[in-house]
């Protein structure tokens, strides 16, 4: 078919409300396929009856959690958002970490009463209203400047489970006093014991339970989109953060009063599972780890004793595995035989992706991304909002399912190539 100037126009307004619409404006599915349509002939059907909508202009004009991220785009240098974004390589597992749940069914059963919803689970002898969790998003400041101690208000407001990463902008102490409570603490142990050992002491004395020890990122993952993000962006970053990894480790709070000389990166590539039982004896925090995404690792962290693990590819930011966190989550969880918890993460988009995590196994649900929407678009509020709407969403689809409490979400509740 022929294109004229006026139909590409219509087309690229049409194209341009896809965008904005909360129903289609996941960017993860659409950034690139809205692309390729607007480089491409092809004519979508337009809508015939709603008008382009306006941006929201506060929290809690959200309709989902997606609606964020538009804004966070609009709000953010182009660096700092690239780097939120990113993945490796071409991104693809950053798209299927989501994408997955669209291939799994949910089969809502008739007739049972949901009156009263049951949506708290028990973790390590502690009760918390829902699975939802904040994972551990390093250096929020790039995104807005009440950075990890915003989204730690907002989880106390929310009353949610909140990681820290080590590489926060924001210290342990500071974020459990905007928590009002103790929150988990992420690792990244470097190469030097000396340093993991302070910065394990240094949680355990803010009152920490818990040790997340991720283990799938290697230095010099191949993060192209956020190197892109750099090259257009024009602002003079040396103002903020001098270059090299040494003054990158100074700058983080977590660090702060440590030698970290001999620091050289985050994670030792001759780590093994010995260094697991290092920790293990190091603290009395619960132990888990956070990237096993096989059943052979399940298997092994058990035999050291390990007390949760996290299915995780840290959002396809580490390798472009092509290997959705939901299609790993079965595996581990078969290994684990409900012996300890399976957390998971990785795509985590709406209430119904939190539904079919818990059928498939997970006991409780994170996400990562969609703090940083909702941080940069507007600040605390932001991340209240985006807890409201997982919750409001899983609440809505528990009713829809037949499932008055998540102890009735089984394997039943979902129809999966893995299940
Ligand atoms: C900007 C950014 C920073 C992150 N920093 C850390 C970190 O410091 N430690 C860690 O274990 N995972 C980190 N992650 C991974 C998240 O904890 C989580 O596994 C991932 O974001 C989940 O995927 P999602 O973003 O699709 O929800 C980070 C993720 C993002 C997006």
């Amino acid at each position: 078919m022929e294109s004229t100037p006026g139909s590409i126009a219509s087309r690229r307004k049409f194209l341009r409300y896809l965008a904005l619409s909360p129903a289609l404006a996941s960017p993860l599915l659409m950034r690139r396929s809205l692309h390729s349509v607007l480089a491409s002939n092809a004519a979508p059907t337009p809508p015939d009856t709603l008008p382009s909508p306006k941006p929201i202009t506060s929290a809690d004009q959200a309709l989902d959690v997606m609606e964020f991220e538009p804004l966070a785009r609009e709000a953010l240098p182009p660096a700092h958002f690239a780097y939120l974004a990113t993945g490796v390589d071409d991104d693809a597992t950053v798209r299927l970490n989501h994408e997955a749940y669209q291939h799994i069914q949910i089969r809502s059963r008739r007739l049972i009463n949901v009156e009263k919803l049951d949506t708290s689970v028990q973790l390590f002898g502690t009760t918390w209203e829902t699975p939802i969790f904040l994972c551990p998003v390093s250096a929020m400041k790039a995104f807005h400047p009440d950075a990890e101690v915003g989204v730690a208000r907002a989880a106390a407001k929310k009353r949610h489970l909140q990681i820290l990463s080590t590489v926060a902008s924001s210290s342990v102490e500071e974020v459990t006093a905007a928590r009002g409570a103790p929150v988990w603490q992420q690792l990244y142990p470097t190469n030097d014991w000396a340093v993991t050992r302070a910065i394990i002491k240094r949680a355990e004395a803010a009152g920490s339970p818990a040790l997340v020890f991720t283990v799938d990122l290697h230095e010099n993952s191949n993060r192209e989109t956020i190197q892109r993000g750099r090259r257009i962006d024009d602002r003079d970053c040396s103002a903020c953060h001098e270059s090299g990894f040494a003054a990158y480790v100074r700058r983080k709070p977590m660090f702060d009063g440590l030698d970290v000389s001999h620091v050289t990166g985050l994670y030792a590539p001759n780590f093994t599972w010995d260094f697991v039982k290092r920790l293990k004896d190091a603290t009395r925090m619960k132990l888990l780890i956070k990237g096993i995404v096989t059943r052979e690792d399940a298997e092994i962290a058990l035999t050291h004793g390990v007390d949760g693990i996290v299915v995780s590819n840290h959002g396809g930011r580490a390798e472009e595995s092509l290997r959705p966190t939901i299609d790993c989550l079965p595996e581990v969880v078969a290994a684990v035989k409900g012996k300890i918890p399976v957390l998971v993460d990785g795509g985590i988009r709406r209430g119904t992706d939190i539904f079919k995590a818990l059928a498939l196994g997970a006991t409780a649900v994170g996400f990562g991304r969609p703090q940083g929407w909702g941080l940069a678009a507007f600040g605390q509020s932001g991340v209240e909002a985006v807890l409201q709407i997982f919750r409001r969403e899983l609440e809505t689809v528990m009713r829809q399912a037949g499932t008055p409490s998540i102890r009735d979400i089984t394997k039943a509740s979902v129809i999966s190539a893995a299940s």
